[in-house]
C-alpha cells in the first residue's frame, strides 16, 4: 500500500508527542489506517535540541515553509502555534499546493477558519483540527459526525486545562497563582504566551470553533465576551467552598429561540454537586444540548502531550483512510439565520 507521507512543523509538546505516538504504535496504526504513515520531513526552530525522539532518516528543514515545496509530502501537520505569522503562512501555502493540513492550532482556526475552509474546499484537500478543542476529547468528531443530524442549541463547558489546573490547585492548596502557572508551563499545558490561557482567550477561541461547527453559522472570535481568571485568588475559592460552590472558567454558546446567539467565557460560581464543578485539574468537559440528541457531556484531558498527540494522530489516520468529512462545509453553513449579540443584551 502507498504510504501517507507527512511533513511535521513544530516538535514541541504536541509535535514531539505525535512523532512518539506514530513511531511507538507504527505497526497497529498501519494496520488500522490500511497503509503505512511515514514522516518524511520535519521543521522546528532548533535542530540541535534533544527531543528524546528518533529523528534519524527524517529530512530536516530550517524553514518550515520549505516543507510545502517537497513534492513527496501529502499532508502538512502544523504544530507551531499562533494565529498569524509562520503558522498561517504555512497552512495557506500547503492548501494552495494541494496538500492536506492537520493542525492543533485553535487561534488559527478561530480567526481564519472560514478562509482556510474555503481554500481547502476549493482545492479538495482535507483540513482537520481535532486537537484544537479540548486536547484529547474527541469533540470535533462528535459534533461533525455523531451529532450531524441535529441542530444544537447549547454548547460549552470547561475549555482550558491550564485555568482549570490553576483553579483546582488554588482551591486545594491555597498556593500562589504564579507558582501554579509555572507548573502548568513545565507540564506543557500552557500556551507559548500564557496570558492567552489565563485571560480567557484560548477558551474563547475554542468556543468560537465549537459554536461555528455546532450552530452552522460563522462565529467571529471577537464576538465572544471574555473575562479570564487573573483576578481570582485562593480566598475567593475558599469562601466559595464555604458556601457550597466552586469557581470554574466556563465557556457557553447558546442559540436562543429568536435565533440570537450568545457567546461568553468567564469565571462562574458553580454549586459543588453539579457535574462541571467536579471536573478538576487539567481535565476539560464539553457539553452539548440538541433538539433531538438531548444533553451530552464529554470529559477528558484538555491538554498535555499524550492526549493531544493522540487527537492529532487520529486526524492523520482519518486522512490515510481517505475519510472525506468537510471541515465545516460551506455547503451547509449559514443554513441557520442567526445574529450574534453581545452579552449585555441578555
Ligand atoms: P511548543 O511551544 O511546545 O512547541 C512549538 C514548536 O514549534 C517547537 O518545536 C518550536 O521549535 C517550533 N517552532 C516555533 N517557531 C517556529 C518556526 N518559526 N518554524 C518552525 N518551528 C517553529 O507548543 P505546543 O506543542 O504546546 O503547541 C503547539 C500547538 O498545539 C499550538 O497551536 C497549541 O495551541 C496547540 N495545542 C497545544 C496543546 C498542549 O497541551 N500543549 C493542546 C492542544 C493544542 P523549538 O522546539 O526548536 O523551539
Ligand atoms: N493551553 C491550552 C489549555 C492547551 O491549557 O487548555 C490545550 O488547548
Amino acid at each position: 500500500q502507498k504510504p501517507l507521507k507527512l511533513g511535521i512543523a513544530g516538535l514541541g509538546t504536541v509535535g514531539g508527542g505525535v512523532v512518539r505516538v506514530l513511531q511507538t504504535n507504527a505497526q497497529s496504526i498501519t494496520h488500522k489506517a490500511g497503509r503505512p504513515i511515514e514522516i518524511v520531513a520535519i521543521s522546528a526552530r532548533s535542530k540541535a535540541k534533544n527531543r528524546g525522539i528518533d529523528l534519524s532518516n527524517i529530512q530536516w528543514y530550517d524553514n518550515a515553509l520549505d516543507l510545502v515545496s517537497n513534492p513527496d509530502i501529502d499532508v502538512i501537520v502544523e504544530l507551531i502555534g499562533g494565529a498569524n505569522g509562520i503558522a498561517y503562512d504555512l497552512v495557506c501555502a500547503a492548501l494552495r499546493a494541494n496538500k492536506g493540513v492537520i493542525t492543533a492550532n485553535k487561534a488559527l482556526i478561530a480567526l481564519h477558519g472560514d478562509e482556510l475552509a474555503k481554500l481547502a474546499e476549493e482545492k479538495n484537500v482535507p483540513l482537520l483540527f481535532e486537537a484544537a478543542v479540548a486536547g484529547g476529547i474527541p469533540v470535533i468528531k462528535t459534533i461533525k459526525e455523531a451529532l450531524t443530524p441535529d441542530r444544537l442549541k447549547r454548547i460549552g463547558g470547561i475549555l482550558n486545562g491550564t485555568c482549570n489546573y490553576i483553579l483546582t490547585a488554588m482551591a486545594k492548596t491555597g498556593c500562589d497563582f504564579n507558582d501554579i502557572l509555572k507548573e502548568t508551563q513545565e507540564l506543557g499545558y500552557a500556551e507559548a504566551d500564557p496570558s492567552t490561557d489565563i485571560d480567557g482567550f484560548d477558551a474563547a477561541h475554542k468556543l468560537a470553533i465549537l459554536a461555528s461547527l455546532g450552530f452552522g453559522h460563522t462565529i467571529h472570535f471577537e464576538d465572544v465576551f471574555v473575562e479570564g481568571i487573573r483576578g481570582i485568588n485562593p480566598d475567593d475559592l475558599h469562601y466559595a467552598q464555604e458556601l457550597g460552590y466552586t469557581i470554574k472558567l466556563i465557556g457557553v454558546a447558546q442559540q436562543h429561540a429568536d435565533n440570537r446567539i450568545e457567546l461568553r467565557v468567564h469565571p462562574a460560581l458553580l454549586p459543588c454537586e453539579t457535574p462541571l464543578a467536579r471536573v478538576n485539574g487539567v481535565t476539560n468537559a464539553v457539553f452539548t444540548e440538541g433538539e433531538f440528541s438531548g444533553r451530552l457531556m464529554l470529559e477528558g484531558a484538555g491538554a498535555g502531550e499524550g492526549p493531544t498527540s493522540t487527537a492529532v494522530s487520529a486526524d492523520i489516520i482519518d486522512i490515510a483512510r481517505g475519510s472525506n468529512i468537510p471541515m465545516w462545509g460551506t455547503d451547509w453553513k449559514e443554513l441557520t439565520p442567526a445574529t450574534v449579540v453581545s452579552r449585555n443584551e441578555f
